[in-house]
């Protein structure tokens, strides 16, 4: 049986996107690749309002491979990552393992990554780049990343500033202009409910400059070669395009919802479960704190696997908590084509067969 995806990522992928990918192959130095490729990063362009110097880019590979890429083509000589779960602990180990000298501002799981944090480390003015996870998954919550942003452009204009925004971009708000900063990305499989295997990146003119500036960039991972290949309309390697064509027919339906449509449709999602978990059982992040696009629900001693057995019995899936908090916690992404009457119509199915009142 289909189960309906309420697990933060992969998300529900409607038929209308699933069949979009089933058209024949197209050559990626065609001139019909550009022009379907030149249309996306417009689309993309359009959607994320960007400023002019910021650039869209789709690689193929999965949110995880701009940890790498800014590890390689970023980072100069040192970092600073902001730890607050799973996510953002495999951002900062992947810049060591990139060879980067790189701090670790590590905070309790739960807990958001807050400005005066940040700006008490940057102030031994020791860095290059920042990164911060916007929506960290395994705990649901979500950092204030435009007040840090406007804290680093303001007091360090030389940092690059890189945002995590893997499950709350094309959700949650994430216009650059919004976040104050250099580069985010998200990936395709959470809000822009499409299957996995694509990023999506927003990056400004000095991102790209800096890469310049740094040695050992890799292949797959050099910005800066990137970019080239964008000037064409083109992509580096060989990109994944029946999944591009998917991503077409996606930035379509975005752009006809609009930007503040899609982000209130998953404010009144989140809402929704939020008040339910408090009735029934607490959240897990500190409040005030909580994502718009993953519940992190505390299951206060219920059995999470017997619950979501039940769930799966009728056509549903949830999320068990993330590593640590498996047992403790439970998940319910409510992103992507999700909306409040699918919603609450899961959470009533789930009143039902968990015996709650
Ligand atoms: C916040 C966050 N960052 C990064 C990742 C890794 O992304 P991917 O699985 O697309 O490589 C995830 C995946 O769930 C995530 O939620």
């Amino acid at each position: 049986m289909h189960k309906k995806l309420l697990i933060p990522g992969p998300t529900e992928v409607s038929k209308e996107i699933l069949s979009a990918q089933s058209q024949y192959l197209i050559g990626h130095r065609e001139k019909e690749f550009s022009e379907l490729y030149g249309g996306i990063t417009d689309k993309i362009n359009k959607y994320f309002q960007l400023p002019t110097d910021f650039k869209p880019t789709v690689t193929t590979g999965s949110g995880t491979l701009w940890f790498d890429i800014i590890g390689r083509s970023v980072v100069k000589e040192k970092a600073l990552a902001c730890v607050n779960g799973a996510f953002s602990q495999r951002c900062a180990m992947t810049l060591i393992s990139c060879g980067k000298q790189t701090d670790i501002i590590e905070v309790e799981m739960g807990k958001p990554i807050k400005p005066e944090m940040v700006a008490e480390k940057l102030c031994t003015g020791k860095y290059d780049t920042l990164t911060v996870c916007h929506n960290e998954t395994s705990t649901g919550v979500r950092s204030p990343i435009a007040e840090i942003g406007k804290m680093v452009k303001e007091d360090y204009p030389d940092i690059i500033f890189a945002v995590d925004a893997v499950s709350s971009m094309a959700g949650d708000k994430t216009l650059p202009s919004e976040m104050n900063c250099d580069i985010v990305f998200g990936s395709t499989q959470k809000c822009f409910a499409l299957p996995p295997g694509l990023a999506i990146a927003l990056v400004n003119d000095r991102a790209i400059e800096r890469a310049k500036t740094v040695s050992n960039r890799g292949a797959y991972t050099d910005l800066v070669g990137i970019f080239e290949y964008e000037a064409k309309h083109q992509t580096p390697f060989t990109p994944n395009v029946s999944l591009l064509f998917a991503l077409d027919k996606r930035m379509d339906l975005l752009l006809e919802e609009t930007y503040d449509k899609v982000y209130q449709r998953h404010v009144d999602m989140a809402n929704y479960t939020i008040a339910w978990a408090k009735k029934h059982f607490s959240m897990f992040p500190e409040q005030g704190y909580e994502s718009v696009t993953v519940s992190c629900i505390n299951s206060n001693g219920k059995d999470v696997k017997a619950m979501n057995d039940k769930l799966g019995e009728l056509g549903y899936l949830i999320s068990a908590g993330y590593g640590k908090l498996k047992e403790k916690t439970f998940r319910i992404g409510h992103m992507g084509e999700w909306n409040l009457v699918g919603i609450k119509e899961v959470l009533t199915r789930i009143d039902d067969v968990w015996g709650l009142k």
